[in-house]
């Protein structure tokens, strides 16, 4: 047998990007490939890359170059652009980069192998479709290796929100839930292989409405289906748009166990006329009122958020509504963008925000916004949590895990596994984690 080719893949972008990279790396081990931590000894390299900002785009151009002398010392190096650069600009990245061999982008991942098999003959192989078929039933070329204790599995993908500013729909496309059975055997078999907490991922994962025995299921009849599956303890799911925040989902937040008390419910901005702009379709009043009733069925979950300042046309009046909003919420933790200016979607040709005032606005939300997660951080200091560890320690007999709240927990002489769970009471909090004691 000849020795196993070397495959080396980057991941950019969002959590389901990570994912894909798993579901690619095994497609391409059933034709001989194992993963390299390093592009120097690999025989393909794929970078799978995030549209999302511009900055996110221009970053695979210039990792592309660096990849230059490599492939000049290994001519049979394939290099390939997977993800959303790869089906936002298609062939362009070809003429951009001719070390480029291929192009496949997020719908066609199963049709990798045929790919590649080209690609080995010396072709310039391209695949942006959007087939029928279920790419995820095609990629089921799973080995049955153990995993860590924590695992992504997407359930819905795509988008049909068009929010003015946004690439997703495009890049990913129409918003497509998977069927119901085919998620809760690759939840047992994950759960097989050694994990215990699975985040159900989605662009818009509380859409989600795949097909179940009785006709459609909601996200929140996929989760108690999963909150029967022994050996899974927790469950997440993100990312969220406020609109399909439905009440069987809010109400399951306050009454199943294994769902954890954290939501990711970005609103983006705080002042309506902005919301209107960018196409939203919620108000700042109506997220306030679902923040209010997501509290009222589980008044500890730590809300999550995303924001957008310098949208077009964002006045220092609206910015200063965000920060209302902010202040009103109260977030345990958030992420924050300058607006980016994305080709082909509609807000691209409005009138932009002068870029130094959108640069002042992000560092002043980010200011609230850190001083916020620090109060919520800190605030879990005294209380008992529960621990799935994930990793051991700096230092000698320390666990590291995550808390039901998503806090990163320290854990000094602790005599437990990865992948055991365990109650903790916080004793401090530091710059970015926490340290706790187990409680016997
Ligand atoms: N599906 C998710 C988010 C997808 S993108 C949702 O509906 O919220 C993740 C985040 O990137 C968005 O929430 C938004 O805050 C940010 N983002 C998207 N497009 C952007 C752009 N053109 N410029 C700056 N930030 C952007
Ligand atoms: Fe993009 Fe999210 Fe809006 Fe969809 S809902 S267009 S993914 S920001
Ligand atoms: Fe980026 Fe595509 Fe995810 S644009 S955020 S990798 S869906």
């Amino acid at each position: 047998m000849s020795a196993p080719k070397k495959l080396f893949i980057k991941t950019y972008g969002c959590q389901m990007n990570v994912y894909d990279s798993e579901r690619m790396a095994e497609a391409l081990g059933g034709e001989g490939y194992v993963e390299t931590k390093s592009p120097d000894d690999a025989d393909m390299i794929l970078l799978n890359t995030c549209h999302i900002r511009e900055k996110a785009a221009e970053k695979v151009y210039s990792e592309l170059g660096r990849f230059k002398g490599l492939k000049a010392e290994k001519p049979d190096l394939k290099i390939g652009v997977a993800g959303c650069v790869a089906q936002a600009e298609g062939q362009e990245i070809m003429r951009r980069q001719p070390l480029v061999d291929l192009v496949v982008g997020p719908q066609s991942y199963h049709r990798l192998p045929e790919m590649e098999a080209k690609a080995r003959e010396g072709e310039k192989v391209l695949d942006t479709d959007f087939p029928e078929e279920d790419k995820f039933e095609k990629l089921k070329n799973r080995p049955k290796a153990k995993r860590g204790p924590t695992a992504f599995l997407t359930v819905q993908e795509g988008c049909d929100k068009f929010c003015a500013f946004c690439v997703v729909p495009y890049t990913r496309g129409a918003e497509v839930s998977r069927p119901a059975d085919r998620i809760l055997r690759e939840a047992q078999d994950l759960v097989e292989r050694g994990v215990r907490e699975i985040t159900l991922l989605g662009q818009n994962v509380n859409a989600y409405h795949g097909a179940g025995a009785n006709g459609d299921m909601t996200l929140a009849q996929l989760i108690w289906e999963l909150d029967k599956v022994d050996g899974l303890e927790r469950i997440r799911f993100t990312t969220s748009h406020p609109n399909d925040m439905q009440d069987d989902l809010i109400e399951a937040h306050g009454t199943c166990a294994k769902l954890m008390p954290y939501l990711h419910l970005p609103v983006q901005a705080g002042s309506d006329k902005i919301l209107k702009r960018m196409n939203r379709a919620h108000t700042a009043e109506s997220y306030l009122r679902l923040i209010e009733r997501i509290r009222a069925a589980r008044p500890d979950i730590l809300i999550s958020g995303d924001f957008i300042v310098g949208f077009p046309e964002e006045t220092e009046a609206d910015f200063q509504a965000t920060l209302d909003l902010v202040e009103e919420v109260k977030y345990g933790t958030a992420y924050s963008f300058k607006y980016s200016t994305r080709p082909g979607t509609p807000a691209a040709e409005r009138p932009q925000v002068d870029p130094k005032e959108a640069d002042d606005r992000l560092q002043r939300l980010q200011a609230l916004l850190t001083k916020q997660q620090r109060e919520v951080q800190d605030s879990m200091v005294g209380r008992d949590v529960t621990v799935l560890f994930e990793k051991a320690g700096r230092f000698p007999g320390q666990m590291v895990g995550k808390s039901d709240y998503l806090h990163a927990v320290h854990v000094a002489d602790c005599d437990r596994a990865i992948g055991d769970l365990a109650r903790v009471r916080i004793l401090s909090s530091g710059a970015n984690s926490l340290a706790g004691a187990l409680i016997d």
